[in-house]
């Protein structure tokens, strides 16, 4: 049966202890992406009504740091299904609790795909319900990124296949490389 994206919207929050911290004060990268894998799986498990896994992450750009004390806020919901895969948008809001200010830190797209328990296939996921402009643009954005990633993915497989070692060795010209062999 189709459900709808407020169906399995998830919001996990969690506060940002000094543990999470790298040796600069900062919360350690692998810390938010953790959580965003965890929001992500809790989201297009609840649409698919499956266990799913982690296919792929697209967008991940910390561009500004997390400070331990804030409140931490990841909004899941499916922006997107295809026969198995979903992809699941996920914004980031960091909260100082004292101030009440909010930053944005950074928006992601997990693509999450549902598994059947007994043959370990992926399974069909049921159709998404678009209920707003909103709703629709997402979904329109997920599959414009889709069809980017794979003329990216072919025209990134021929230009490596043709890749030549002696040949391409101007591309290290201006680059701080050294070479010692
Ligand atoms: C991803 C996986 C399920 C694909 O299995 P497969 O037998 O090749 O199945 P398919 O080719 O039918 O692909 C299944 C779906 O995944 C999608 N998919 C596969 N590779 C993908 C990729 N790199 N990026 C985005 N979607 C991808 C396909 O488009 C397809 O989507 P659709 O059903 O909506 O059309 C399988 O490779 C797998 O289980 N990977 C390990 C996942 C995992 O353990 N994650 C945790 C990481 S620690």
């Amino acid at each position: 049966m189709p459900k709808s994206i407020s169906y399995s919207r998830t919001t996990i929050t969690e506060l940002m202890i000094p543990s999470y911290a790298n040796f600069g004060g900062k919360i350690h990268g692998g810390i938010l992406l953790s959580l965003m894998d965890k929001v992500a799986y809790a989201c297009a498990s609840k649409h698919a009504g499956a266990y799913v896994v982690t296919v792929s992450v697209d967008g991940v750009n910390f561009l500004q740091p997390i400070e331990v004390g804030e409140l931490l806020s990841l909004h899941a919901s499916v922006n997107y299904v295809g026969r198995s895969s979903m992809v699941i948008g996920i914004r980031v809001v960091s909260e100082n609790v004292k101030t009440g200010e909010k930053k944005h830190t950074n928006t992601s797209y997990f693509t999450m795909v549902a598994k059947d328990d007994i043959t370990g296939k992926p399974t069909e996921v049921p159709e998404l319900i678009l209920e707003s402009k909103d709703d629709i643009r997402r979904c329109l954005e997920a599959i414009k990124r889709k069809q980017l990633k794979e003329v990216y993915r072919d025209d990134f497989d021929n230009e490596i296949s043709e890749l030549h070692v002696e040949k391409d060795l101007h591309l290290l010209a201006n680059e701080r490389i050294i070479i010692n062999p």
